[in-house]
């Protein structure tokens, strides 16, 4: 594979980054997952837009401008022949000596971004369903930036598998925020589809955004709420969205079969609208 480092693009063995990075020591960064379908990117404007918010929410600078991110996108995905799968972002606050004190602010950022070939559409997860299991959130508060601190959603993804699951949704206060790397939905006997408003408590989904609009489109209605584990497990289905799953249906939760138990015609069709719509 190339992939891309402050400035290269280079084969993956030859691609360096200092031991003093602050995304190594600190977690000091922020990063973007977009997919490609059909060798093209998907919603990049989107996903650009909230790289700039995290940037900026974190006082990170990046020289890079948005047209030559979205080169480097574009040669990465034709370099390596990506006709479905994934483009990964870094951006980190760049290498100084170990200090809790940002460094200088002509320190440059360390730019890195590979692709990853994988198939999207026909998934085994999607056709199937995901079982779920309900952890603990015990993330931080600003979950609407994006940083590479991804310790604690590793960790509850890991308990759920532990169990015999997919995936975790998590819960804070008895309400579900969000999957461990994913929106969380469900959908209510009168048809209803119930997502967690957006906070400071989630990440601000960029297939959440398009996937609602599709839903609002085909006449569904939307309510942007929490919701409790219980009402999770009384929905007629569930599901989750994300850039690299876009609709993905639950089939149960914490053992507790999800409407008919086999995935939904809610998520089946917003999967299929979504995916029409973005390719
Ligand atoms: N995860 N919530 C969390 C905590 C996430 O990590 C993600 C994305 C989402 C969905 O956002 P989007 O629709 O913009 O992908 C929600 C990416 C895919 C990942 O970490 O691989």
């Amino acid at each position: 594979r190339t992939v891309y480092v402050n400035g290269s693009f280079v084969p993956e063995d030859e691609a360096t980054v200092s031991v003093f990075d602050r995304g190594f020591l600190f977690a000091d960064g922020v990063y973007e997952v977009t997919s490609v379908l059909d060798g093209k990117l998907v919603d990049f404007a989107g996903h650009c837009g909230r790289l700039r918010r995290s940037l900026g929410e974190l006082q990170m600078t990046l020289e890079t401008t948005d047209e030559e991110l979205l080169a480097i996108h574009r040669k990465l995905v034709s370099e390596n022949a990506i006709e479905e799968g994934l483009v990964y972002l870094q951006v980190t606050r760049g290498a100084a000596d170990r200090d809790f004190v940002f460094p200088p602010e002509d320190t440059p950022a360390t730019l890195v971004l590979f692709t990853q070939a994988k198939s999207l559409i026909d998934s085994d997860l999607a056709n199937r369903g995901q079982k779920i299991f309900t952890v603990e959130d015990q993330r931080w508060t600003r979950c609407d930036i994006k940083t590479v601190q991804l310790l604690y959603p590793s960790l509850a993804k890991m308990e759920a598998k532990s169990r015999g699951g997919d995936d975790a949704w998590l819960v804070r206060d008895g309400l579900v925020t969000e999957g461990s790397s994913n929106n969380a939905y469900i959908v209510l006997g009168d048809g209803t589809i119930v997502t967690r408003d957006l906070s400071n408590l989630i990440l601000h989904g960029i297939t959440r955004r398009a996937v609602l609009e599709c839903a609002r489109h085909l006449q569904m209605k939307v309510v942007e709420r929490p919701f409790t584990v219980d009402e999770a497990i009384g929905a007629v289905e569930a599901f989750s969205t994300s850039a690299s799953g876009f609709v993905c249906p639950v089939i149960a939760i914490d053992d507790n079969r999800i409407g008919t138990g086999e995935p939904g015609p809610v998520a089946g069709k917003l999967r299929e609208v979504y995916i029409a719509e973005m390719r």
